[in-house]
Parts: structure tokens; C-alpha cells; sequence
């Protein structure tokens, strides 16, 4: 039998954001479903305004941690930063063959960061929960008139003589109605791609949770507990080890 390794892997500034993450995606998954079937529960207008508070207030939350990560991705160790996470660079698509080859002939190779089509998996994750960032802002401006940009759209849809720091959602009598049909158009696709994103990210996370599960049976290499302890137990030499990574 081989050899087991303990290496260091996963920095806390990476850990925090990931469990920070995934704490306030499956709040906002679950408030989001709420809202989208608000209609359906008979929810009151007041109802609604709570529900979608609440779900933006997480939000403020999980931006904050996004970014603090996409900072994170330039100070932290080598497997917290872009190179280990995006697909790419000098050799990626012979080491995702040749990864995947291992796999199915049932010899799997050892990564301590990401393996090649985890990175897809990464990167995709990435990707939606940036775009579901970015929309909720605008829906949050445009639905509740909140930061960032609440402040420029009460502006856009108040009626003449309503000072538009007082605006209150929901409220037709406050608002100019053609502006604000105006302010709903440009709101839709913001709030279509939200949605969509929404359900794409539910089958990328189930993907992520079955990859993990899957990695851990037949790689060892104790990836879960990795997010918690930051150390992966390797058997074999990992295919992407450098001198310093042994301890
Ligand atoms: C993983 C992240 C997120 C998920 C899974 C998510 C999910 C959802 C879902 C399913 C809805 C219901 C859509 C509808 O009724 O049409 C929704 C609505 C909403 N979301 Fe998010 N959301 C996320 C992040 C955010 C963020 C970061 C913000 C703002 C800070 C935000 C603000 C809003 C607002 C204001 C609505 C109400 C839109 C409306 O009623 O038209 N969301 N979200």
C-alpha cells in the first residue's frame, strides 16, 4: 500500500469563502424559491417587500464575500488563485485527456488543488454566481430602490412633486407611470437571466456535491474534510506538487 501524504492545500481565506458561500446561496436559493411562488402562496404585497428584503440582505452578504474572494484570488496560496481555478493554460487540455483516461481505467490521478475538470466545474460556479450578483443588484434597485443603484432609479420613476428618497415599492400613486413602464422594460431581462441562472446554478450544484462525493470513493484524497481542515491526505504524488507543498 502507499504511502499516505498530508499536505496543506485549502488557506482559510479560501475556506471562510466557501462555506460563507454556500451558506448564503442556499438562503438566497430558498428565499428566491419563496419569491417566485409568492404569487401562488397569496402573499400580500407587504409580504412580498419582506421576502425580497430579506433575500437582498443575504445578498449584501454573499457580494461581499465574492468579492472578497475575487480579491483572495491575487494575495492568497497558489491553489486559492485564478491559475488553479480557471481552465487553461500551457498543457490543460492534455491533462484533462489523460485525467480523464486514468479515471475510467479505475487508476485515478492525485490533485492537491483542483483536478483539470474540476476547474470546469469551479469555473462555472463562478461564472453563475457572478451573474446572479450582478442581477440581483439591479432587481434590488429596480423592485426595492436599495443600494447601489436604488437611489438613480426612484429618481427616474418618482412623479413630479414626490421627493424620491421617499419612494415606497409598490406604490404606483408615487411614481410617473410612463417612466416607470420605462424602468420595468429595462428591468425585465435583468430579472429573465436572474431566474434562468437561478435553476442553471441548482443543476451545477448538484453536479458539484455528486462530483465531490464521487472524487472522495474513488480518489481518497479526503476532499471534504479538506474544506474544513485546509489538508488533503494524499497516496500517491499528486500530479500538481511543488517542492514547497510537502510538509
Ligand atoms: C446565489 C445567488 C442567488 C440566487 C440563487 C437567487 C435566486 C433568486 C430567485 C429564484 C428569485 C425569484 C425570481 C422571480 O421571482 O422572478 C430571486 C429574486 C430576486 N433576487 Fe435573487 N438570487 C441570488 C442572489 C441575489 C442577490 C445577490 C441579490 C441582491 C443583492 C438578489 C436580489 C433579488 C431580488 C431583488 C429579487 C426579486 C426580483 C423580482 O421579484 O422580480 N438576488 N432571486
Amino acid at each position: 500500500m502507499s504511502e499516505l501524504k498530508s499536505y496543506a492545500v485549502w488557506d482559510a481565506g479560501t475556506r471562510w469563502f466557501h462555506w460563507i458561500n454556500a451558506i448564503c446561496v442556499i438562503g438566497l436559493g430558498a428565499v428566491g424559491f419563496t419569491i417566485l411562488n409568492a404569487s401562488a402562496l397569496d402573499a400580500s404585497n407587504a409580504g412580498k417587500v419582506t421576502l425580497k428584503t430579506v433575500h437582498v440582505s443575504i445578498g449584501y452578504i454573499f457580494i461581499l464575500n465574492l468579492f472578497w474572494r475575487i480579491i483572495w484570488a491575487f494575495l492568497g496560496n497558489r491553489y486559492a488563485r485564478w491559475r488553479s481555478i480557471l481552465p487553461g493554460g500551457k498543457g490543460y487540455f492534455h491533462a484533462v485527456r489523460s485525467y480523464i483516461a486514468a479515471f475510467i481505467a479505475g487508476n485515478p490521478e492525485q490533485y492537491l488543488g483542483h483536478n483539470p475538470v474540476g476547474r470546469l466545474g469551479i469555473a462555472a460556479l463562478f461564472v453563475l454566481i457572478f451573474i446572479l450578483g450582478i442581477t440581483g443588484l439591479v432587481l434590488a434597485g429596480t423592485d426595492l430602490f436599495f443600494p447601489p443603484i436604488g437611489h438613480w432609479i426612484a429618481q427616474w420613476v418618482a412623479a413630479p412633486g414626490v421627493n424620491p428618497a421617499t419612494l415606497v415599492p409598490y406604490t404606483p400613486s408615487m411614481y410617473d407611470s410612463v417612466a416607470y413602464e420605462s424602468m420595468r422594460a429595462f428591468r425585465k431581462p435583468f430579472a429573465s437571466i436572474h431566474v434562468y441562472s437561478f435553476y442553471v446554478l441548482a443543476i451545477v450544484v448538484f453536479a458539484h456535491i455528486a462530483a465531490v462525493v464521487i472524487t472522495e470513493l474513488k480518489e481518497g484524497g479526503s476532499i471534504i474534510s479538506a474544506m474544513f481542515t485546509g489538508r488533503k491526505i494524499i497516496s500517491k504524488p499528486p500530479q500538481d506538487e511543488e517542492s514547497s507543498d510537502r510538509d
